[in-house]
């Protein structure tokens, strides 16, 4: 199987299973408890209809958007997620050009394995960076300065990881930030030379924007549970909120909420947009899909605030079914993590390029010209 043989997500999943040593693959494919709320974020998706109009002349469709104030080319934003470097050498560097390429805004993780200064350095595209309230101030305040020098187009609070959720897989493998070469799972590495090479020969690993302030996590391995549940404020609060985006002054984003009362705190506390987001099911098993919760959350405070709905994300008609529920845009992680894994920056670029051509198929297909033609009539709930 090779990069040519993917024509849809699962397939980058498959290939990306090939290509990487078991507890890595399972790092990112896994979730919490059961995996129920993982499952179902993509499977939400499934339980409605959409309805097309015909003999519509779409000749010429447009799907671009302004999304927080910048210009992106599809409704689809690539989430900010951990660790990349121990997917692909690549890293964050591949994901950054890939959604300048593409025209896409990209999210950087605290957890990221390249600078917040050298991804501004390498694109002018619309990039957030994803916020995790640590115990130590200083590092809070280091990270929130360094964006703004950086000039960063947003923040995004994550709220949903006050503590790790149960994540078994990662459990049964011992996957650690670095990964640990013990004896008991240096044979899941040793079958995955080509991997194994590029991780040890290639640049060392680090988390640049932590490392400063802690070694958990680049000197010492760590699990990522164990690095949640020792150095994240589990006092944050909506007064914390209040405070970080004071602090950082900008367009500040909620990532995490799931219900329309929150989302009515995030209006009142002046967020720019909330993402609404289980964090891939990594966190509380048993949390509605976020494409379940849209519906309620856009009755609560559609045109008040801008909604991206966060997860499960596979197809571009899933993009399309989230924005006739009333999303502002679409937004996923796991859907360009595969294609990292499988084949770097090529792979993304080609993950991104099949999704925005089912995106463009779906609305000729759907009778829309533009996104605006994306309305709740053209969607049935079964
Ligand atoms: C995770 C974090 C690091 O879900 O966001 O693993």
């Amino acid at each position: 199987m090779k990069l040519s043989d993917c024509h849809n997500i699962d397939d980058f999943r498959r290939l990306a299973r090939r290509r990487l040593p078991w507890p890595v693959f399972d790092y990112i494919d896994g979730a919490a408890d059961d995996e129920i709320t993982r499952a179902r974020n993509t499977a939400a998706f499934d339980t409605v209809d959409l309805v097309p109009d015909v003999l519509a002349g779409v000749a010429a469709i447009d799907p671009s958007l302004t999304i927080m104030g910048r210009r992106s080319e599809l409704p689809l934003i690539l989430s900010p997620t951990a660790l990349q470097r121990v997917f692909h050498w690549q890293g964050e560097r591949a994901i950054a050009r890939a959604a300048a390429k593409f025209g896409l805004w990209c999210g950087i993780s605290s957890l990221a394995t390249v600078s917040i200064e050298e991804i501004a350095a390498l694109t002018q595209g619309p990039k957030l960076f994803q916020l995790y309230v640590h115990k130590d101030q200083g590092l809070n305040r280091s990270l929130i300065a360094r964006c703004q020098a950086a000039k960063f187009d947003a923040l995004a609070l994550t709220v949903d990881t006050i503590v790790s959720g149960k994540r078994e897989r990662c459990a049964r493998s011992g996957f650690t930030s670095p990964p640990r070469f013990t004896a008991a799972s240096a044979l899941s590495y040793a079958v995955k030379p080509r991997w194994a090479l590029d991780y040890v020969l290639r640049e060392k690993f680090r988390l640049p924007n932590l490392d400063d302030h802690v070694d958990a996590g680049t000197g010492e391995p760590v699990s990522i549970a164990n690095y949640f549940n020792t150095m994240l404020d589990t006092t944050m609060d909506w007064a914390t909120a209040e405070r970080i985006r004071a602090d950082w002054g900008g367009t500040f984003v909620l990532k995490g909420v799931m219900s329309a009362g929150d989302a009515r705190r995030a209006v009142a506390m002046g967020a720019d947009a909330i993402m609404i987001s289980n964090h891939g099911g990594r966190q509380l098993d048993g949390s509605r899909a976020p494409f379940d919760a849209l519906r309620e959350i856009v009755d609560a405070v559609g045109g008040e605030i801008e909604i991206i709905c966060d997860g499960g994300i596979r197809r571009g008609t899933h993009v399309l079914k989230a924005l006739c529920a009333g999303a502002s845009c679409a937004s996923g992680g796991r859907l360009y993590l595969y294609a990292l894994a499988a084949a770097g920056q090529p792979g993304v670029e080609r993950a991104i390029a099949l999704l925005k051509d089912e995106i463009e198929r779906g609305m000729k297909l759907m009778g829309a010209k533009t996104l605006a033609d994306l309305t709740a009539d053209r969607l049935r709930y079964r």
